[in-house]
C-alpha cells in the first residue's frame, strides 16, 4: 500500500472535500452540509492527502456507541490501492467507544459493497426503492469496533 497521509478534516480542508463529492456522486453533499459535518462534535471525518492534494475522505456521524458510515470516496485515479481500507481502518483510532458501525449502501455499488465485505461489514437486510433514482439500499453492518 502506497503511503498517504490521512488525518482529521478541518475546515481548512472544505473545498478539497467538495471537489472529491462532485467529482464522486451524482448527489453530492453541499458545501454547507460538509461544513457542518466537519465543524460538528458528532461527525468524525477524516481526509486523505497526496501532497498537496486531497484524494479521498471519509465521513461518520456517531451517536452514543453507535456510528454510521455517512460517506467514503476516493478519487478516481487513486481507487485501487488500498486507500478506502485504508481510511477506514484508521478512523478506529478515533471511534474510540463505538462498538457498531451501521452504513447503507446502494446495491449496485459493487466497488462499496466489497469495500465494506472486505472490512468485515456484515449483510443486515435490504431497503427497497430506498435512493431517489429507485436503487435498493442494502444496510450492513460491522460490530466489535471497542
Ligand atoms: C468505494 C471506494 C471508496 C473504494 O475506494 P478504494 O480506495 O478504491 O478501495 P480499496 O482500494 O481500499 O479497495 C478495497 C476493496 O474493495 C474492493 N474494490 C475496490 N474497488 C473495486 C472495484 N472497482 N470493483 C470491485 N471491487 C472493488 C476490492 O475488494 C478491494 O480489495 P482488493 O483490492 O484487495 O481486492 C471508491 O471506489 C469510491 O470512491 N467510489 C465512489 C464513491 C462511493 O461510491 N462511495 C461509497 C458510498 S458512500
Amino acid at each position: 500500500m502506497v503511503e498517504f497521509d490521512i488525518h482529521r478534516g478541518k475546515i481548512v480542508d472544505l473545498q478539497g472535500i467538495v471537489e472529491l463529492e462532485n467529482n464522486c456522486f451524482e448527489d453530492p453533499y453541499s458545501e454547507n452540509q460538509i461544513s457542518e459535518d466537519l465543524a460538528s462534535d458528532n461527525n468524525l471525518v477524516l481526509v486523505a492527502y497526496d501532497g498537496e492534494l486531497l484524494i479521498g475522505y471519509i465521513d461518520y456521524k456517531i451517536v452514543l456507541d453507535e456510528a454510521e458510515l455517512l460517506r467514503i470516496a476516493v478519487l478516481k485515479q487513486y481507487r485501487g490501492l488500498g486507500l478506502g481500507s485504508k481510511m477506514i481502518a484508521e478512523s478506529y483510532n478515533y471511534l474510540v467507544g463505538v462498538k457498531e458501525i451501521f452504513l447503507e449502501v446502494a446495491s449496485n455499488n459493487k466497488s462499496a459493497i466489497q469495500l465494506y465485505k472486505k472490512n468485515s461489514f456484515d449483510f443486515v437486510s435490504v431497503r427497497t426503492h430506498y435512493y431517489k433514482n429507485g436503487a435498493d439500499a442494502i444496510v450492513m453492518k460491522k460490530e466489535g469496533i471497542s
